[in-house]
């Protein structure tokens, strides 16, 4: 089928799916996206439903439909919702239907991101690891058995959807939906094979008939009837624009701050960046959706963020990690939101003129047929207030700021001018496990090579020994020295390695989010005779991107020791492996706390519940490295041994969901790698000191009044 027959029988579908049911028809043009034939300026934010906990859904949409959105997005998580091929799981955070009804029974709409490669930090970009294993398979390619599997769950996903009756047509609230995902970032690595499994993704979604349109991100040649979409900061600088004058102009990931990775502060973006560039979509790029990633982080719990990255998700966004508004981001862009509400009818459907008001001056003028008016003053100098005349009026644009006048006469809002007043998070501290009569202890058994039964003539690749079912590895291997202190040397590829030498620690190293593969080299103690060496190789969540991510290599690569009579490589020696830990097989033996903290052991503490519905935080701040569980469900990977650069952990405490706790005889485990000191472990309330928190939301009922920037000349 050529683009124009594909488009023609997308419209047709959309018509005969309206007819038969009795829900809103989602079609687009080059303006917008136009739902049961209006118009639609959309604000939509990205709550990713695994991310946080079924109890916490219903407050987060209503958070984000107060602070001015229209639409909620998620991306599906095929690795958690197919774990075995075939075997399906919807039940609990996974429960994508009842999250997609919360949204409905809100009144607001739905964008869901397929993908079902989606890269979002999450481990492997989504995709299950069992597909690693499937005979001959490139993912993301023109490869069939890549495309058996991704059109099978696709399909999947969407007769799921359409039985639920979720799409738009059918009465549902979902009125767009994504596949791939920023493929344009590795097309060319696929060489002849990139084009052609872009044109049979467009055509396998369009082929699924939801009647709701789809779009691809960060691709421009996206196949008609597939809109393009830009992700990024400044989409209103960068965006190509769509590539056809039949396509509105979408934004599907304005990021409110970014991810972060171990070892790095907290990214900051200002409220003030933000809007400013969402006003400038809107007037430079025509832009009419505008999805703001995240609007909600949350909480990567346990296994499932990817490589190096932290388990709080985006807590600078516009509802933090624990879903409290943060401000003032949260309120200046409910105020923005606002502002451009009094005039989407008339920036839709109006004239749009452009008038020059200075050097970098410049006034985006929508004319309706009835006489309306809205403009956009933007000043785009970035060191300079400027004073501008604008229509026999006079109005002062702080530097980089766009000022919407709903009426072509008032300000009601100026990107940089913020008025809803901040809030700092509080925690209150409620538990404190400070007596060591309280714990538990089990210190983890190192193996050595006579007591494993998987066995190679060289180092096996880690993630395809592991399978993903534990972050751990060892490798072990019996030496034979002549020599007492010769030098171990052990290259990885990432990310983490903790060594052993008879069953004493002999050092660790890791690498970093930006270079994972690091060389562990320390001089080691042997006695005359056979040795035991025990190398743990530990991976901190799968790569999320790039190429060929099924051919990415983890773990050891090469293993030497050298001594005075020269290198010995032990790489092709007779090795040893164990997958896991023994308490991941339950054969813990628990022993009372002792006193001297070793590394690779489970702590363990029973507590109550602290009283009342305030969501509480563990502070890991005296542990190093490991992973953190409150009964038997894990709450992520911690890590603050590894500090940023002014020497503080990049996170300190660690989400502990209400949900996850029972009133009283809960268990907090521990699994520490390194060495960390649980008695100075708490638990802490958390909520915002809240007293203008509202504040914005008055303003707004006051745009007209003298306090607006409107002087008169
Ligand atoms: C998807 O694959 C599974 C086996 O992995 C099979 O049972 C199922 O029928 C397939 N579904 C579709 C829609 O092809
Ligand atoms: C996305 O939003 C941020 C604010 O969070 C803003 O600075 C940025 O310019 C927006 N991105 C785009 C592509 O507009
Ligand atoms: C925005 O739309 C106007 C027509 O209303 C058009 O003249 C202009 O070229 C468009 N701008 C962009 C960047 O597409
Ligand atoms: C301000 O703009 C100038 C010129 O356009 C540019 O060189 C400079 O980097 C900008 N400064 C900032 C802080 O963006
Ligand atoms: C601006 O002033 C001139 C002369 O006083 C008048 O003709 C024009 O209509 C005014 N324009 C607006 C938009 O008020
Ligand atoms: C993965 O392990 C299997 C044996 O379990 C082996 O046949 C295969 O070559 C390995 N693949 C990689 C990429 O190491
Ligand atoms: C090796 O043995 C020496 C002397 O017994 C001791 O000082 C040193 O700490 C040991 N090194 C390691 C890595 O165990
Ligand atoms: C190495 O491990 C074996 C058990 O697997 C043990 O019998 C032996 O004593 C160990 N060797 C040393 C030097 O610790
Ligand atoms: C180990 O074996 C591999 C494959 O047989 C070979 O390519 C490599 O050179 C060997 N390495 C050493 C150090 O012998
Ligand atoms: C502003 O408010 C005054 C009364 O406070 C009212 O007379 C006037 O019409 C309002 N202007 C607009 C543009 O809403």
């Amino acid at each position: 089928m050529d683009a124009f027959c594909r488009l023609s029988c997308f419209y047709l579908v959309v018509i005969l799916v309206t007819r038969a049911g009795h829900g809103a028809e989602v079609t687009y043009d080059g303006r917008s996206l136009i739902i049961d034939g209006q118009r639609k300026l959309l604000f939509s934010g990205s709550i990713h439903y695994p991310r946080s906990t079924p109890d916490m859904w219903p407050s987060l949409i209503s958070k984000a439909k107060f602070g001015g959105l229209d639409v909620i997005e998620s991306y599906v998580f095929w690795n958690l919702h197919e774990p075995q091929p075939g075997q399906y799981d919807f039940s609990g955070r996974l429960d994508i239907v009842r999250f997609i009804k919360e949204i409905q029974a809100q009144g607001l709409y739905a964008c869901i991101r397929i993908g079902p490669f989606i890269e979002s930090e999450w481990t492997y970009g989504g995709l299950p690891f069992w597909l690693h294993d499937v005979p001959g398979i490139v993912f993301r390619s023109d490869n069939e058995p890549f495309k058996f599997y991704m059109q099978n769950f696709t399909t999947k996903i969407v007769s799921l959807f359409k039985s639920e009756g979720l799409y738009a047509p059918q009465g549902g609230p979902i009125i767009l939906q994504q596949i791939e995902n920023e493929y344009q970032n590795v097309e060319k690595g696929f060489g002849d094979k990139g084009p052609p499994y872009v044109r049979w993704a467009a055509a396998m979604a369009v082929g699924l008939q939801t009647g709701v349109p789809w779009v691809m991100c960060k691709q421009d040649d996206a196949p008609d009837p597939v809109i393009n979409a830009c992700n990024g900061r400044k989409c209103g600088v960068t965006f190509v624009g769509p590539n056809s004058p039949n396509k509105p102009a979408l934004w599907t990931e304005n990021w409110t701050s970014f991810y972060q990775v171990y070892g790095d502060k907290t990214p900051l973006r200002s409220a003030e960046d933000i809007a400013f560039n969402v006003a400038l979509f809107i007037a430079r790029k025509n832009g009419s959706f505008i999805n703001y990633y995240m609007y909600h982080g949350g909480t990567n719990f346990g296994r499932t963020a990817s490589s190096y990255i932290i388990t709080s998700y985006y807590d600078q966004a516009p509802l933090d990690e624990y879903g409290f508004l943060s401000q003032p981001k949260w309120g200046h862009l409910k105020d923005l939101h606002a502002a451009i509400k009094l005039c989407s009818h008339t920036i839709l459907s109006g004239v749009a003129t452009i008038a020059t008001l200075g050097q970098q001056q410049e006034a985006y003028i929508y004319n309706g047929e009835s006489g309306e008016c809205a403009a956009l003053l933007l000043n785009n100098d970035n060191a300079t207030t400027v004073v501008v005349q604008f229509q026999n009026s006079s109005y002062e644009l702080p530097s980089t700021s766009i000022s919407i006048l709903p009426d072509c006469k008032n300000v009601a809002f100026n990107t940089a001018k913020v008025t809803a007043q901040c809030n700092e998070r509080l925690i209150l501290p409620k538990l404190k496990f400070d007596s060591a009569d309280q714990w538990s202890e089990f210190k983890e058994v190192v193996p050595t090579f006579d007591e494993t039964t998987l066995r190679s003539n060289s180092l096996l690749e880690h993630m395809n020994t592991t399978k993903d079912r534990s972050d751990y590895l060892w490798y072990t291997v019996s030496v034979d020295s002549s020599e007492t202190q010769p030098v171990l040397s052990v290259d990885s590829l990432g990310h983490v390695l903790h060594a052993f030498v008879n069953g004493a620690p002999a050092g660790s190293a890791h690498g970093t989010h930006n270079n994972p593969s690091f060389t562990l080299e320390r001089t080691i103690n042997l006695s005359q005779g056979l040795n035991n060496i025990s190398l743990l190789s530990a991976t901190v969540g799968l790569p999320d991107s790039g190429a060929y991510l099924e051919r990415r290599a983890l773990g050891l690569q090469r293993v030497t020791i050298e001594d005075k009579q020269g290198t010995k490589d032990l790489s092709n020696s007779s090795w040893g492996y164990q997958v896991g830990l023994l308490e991941e097989s339950s054969a813990a033996q628990w022993s009372k706390f002792g006193a001297s903290p070793q590394p690779l052991t489970w702590y363990k503490v029973l507590f109550d519940a602290p009283e009342g519905d305030d969501p509480l935080s563990l502070n890991l701040g005296s542990m190093g490295k490991g992973e953190a569980w409150i009964n038997g469900q894990s709450i992520g990977r911690y890590w603050v041994s590894f500090p940023t650069a002014d020497g503080s952990p990049s996170q300190t405490w660690y989400h502990i969901p209400r949900s996850f706790l029972q009133p009283k005889g809960n268990q907090l485990v521990l699994f520490e790698e390194e060495s960390g000191n649980p008695l100075q472990i708490t638990i802490g309330s958390v909520s915002r000191n809240k007293e203008c928190a509202l504040v914005s939301n008055s303003n707004l009922l006051h745009v007209n009044s003298s306090k607006n920037h409107k002087r008169n000349s």
